[in-house]
């Protein structure tokens, strides 16, 4: 079954952990439900049955639920970015393998967006999840294989890299498995943070942990969060992967979003405490398990081994600096952190050649890796 979703995570900590309550009355806690989708679920100009069995809505752009956002009431939607993006395309002509587009054939009237719609049980899921964020560090089950930049180089106004795309198995429902490069500033007990790639898991959600994504506005007609990929890498064949950026906007200071060189959209400068700019960025994997069970695989179940068809890699990863243009980084420039390197490897390759760039891998097994 495919089931490796684009994703993109907001996360706003404030120190203090959100608390689910558990003891409501049932009825109460279904009607809460309902109203809570009448308010997510926007009526719709088109409706998209995809063959993969959920509702893209095509939604009035000014009427998508961001703006439903509290931080967002004075929005003014912005409908480009201000900065011209280079890197992107240059980089994919010369990627030695397929670039990897994820593009409906069904397509929204202009004027709209797609917005994947809410069920019930995205709902149920998402609440359970939320005590569980798998950005925050500290969460048992949770095991990372990640390449960072420290403050050294900053202060951050963007992060670049080029993924390749697998569908590592999830065995539980409750299971994660990620890739994905990230833009974060402050410590980590009050970090804001913004992450983009992709994710495996075994249910179909919105490509959102975090009900604060509801503040991510939706530009592109095409790509929405949460679509299906539609192909993957396949160990020692073909290499599918795409282009993902995150960038801030010099003039509007909103956080923008591209993935396979189309903006997806971008997360307002106003829903962030403290992220006028990043004191980090990175790249790498995660995976979630409930506490006291093996873990998935990460990116292709491979250990990083300096080739380009096994393990899951980042090429072409650099950063933008204050003077917001694209840097690779130096040899010693890049931290690797992996929290049980016996399950999951990092490697930091630095230059490699024109048509990789400066690249990254990571992955591995999983298996009984502790909590
Ligand atoms: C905001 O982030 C900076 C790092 O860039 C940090 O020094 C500062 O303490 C943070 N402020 C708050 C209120 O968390
Ligand atoms: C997936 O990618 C492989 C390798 O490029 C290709 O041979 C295959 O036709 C693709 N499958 C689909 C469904 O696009």
């Amino acid at each position: 079954m495919i089931n490796t979703l684009l994703l993109v995570m907001c996360l706003v900590t404030s120190g203090a952990r959100h608390k689910v309550h558990g003891t409501q009355n049932v009825l109460q806690e279904d009607l809460e439900l309902e109203r809570q989708l009448e308010l997510l679920n926007k009526p719709p100009i088109k409706s998209i049955h995809t063959n993969l069995g959920y509702i893209v809505d095509c939604i009035d752009i000014n009427k998508q639920p961001a703006f439903d956002h509290p931080l967002l009431k004075n929005h003014k939607l912005q409908r480009k970015p201000s900065f011209q993006k280079s890197i992107g395309k240059t980089s994919v002509k010369k990627s030695p393998t397929r670039p990897l587009l994820v593009l409906q054939k069904d397509q929204c009237p202009t004027g709209t967006v797609p917005i994947r719609r809410t069920t019930k049980d995205d709902l149920i899921r998402e609440k359970s999840f939320l005590n569980y964020h798998i950005m925050t560090q500290d969460i048992p089950g949770v095991h990372i294989a990640e390449v960072s930049l420290s403050s050294l180089y900053g202060p951050y106004y963007g992060v670049i890299g080029s993924n390749n795309v697998f569908n590592p198995r999830v065995s539980r429902k409750d299971q994660v498995s990620s890739s994905h490069l990230w833009v974060q500033n402050g410590p980590v007990e009050a970090a804001n943070k913004i992450a983009a790639g992709w994710h495996s898991d075994n249910f179909e959600r919105t490509g959102c942990y975090n009900i604060r994504c509801s503040g991510f506005v939706q530009i592109s007609k095409v790509n929405y969060l949460g679509t299906h990929v539609n192909n993957y890498s396949t160990y020692g064949g073909t290499q599918l992967e795409f282009i993902i950026s995150i960038t801030q906007d010099p003039v509007t200071k909103n956080w923008w979003l591209n993935m396979a060189n189309i903006n997806i959209g971008y997360f307002p400068a106003a829903l962030f405490s403290n992220m006028t700019s990043a004191d980090q960025v990175g790249w790498g994997g995660r995976t979630r398990t409930p506490p006291n069970t093996p873990s998935p695989p990460m990116g292709s179940g491979h250990f990083p081994d300096h080739t380009f068809h096994h393990a899951c890699y980042f090429t072409f990863v650099s950063f933008q600096n204050e003077a917001t243009r694209n840097y690779g980084i130096g040899p010693h420039g890049a931290q690797t952190f992996s929290d049980r390197s016996d399950c999951f490897g990092v490697r930091y390759l630095g230059y490699i050649a024109e048509e990789v760039g400066y690249s990254l891998q990571f992955g591995g097994p999983g298996g009984s890796c502790g909590n």
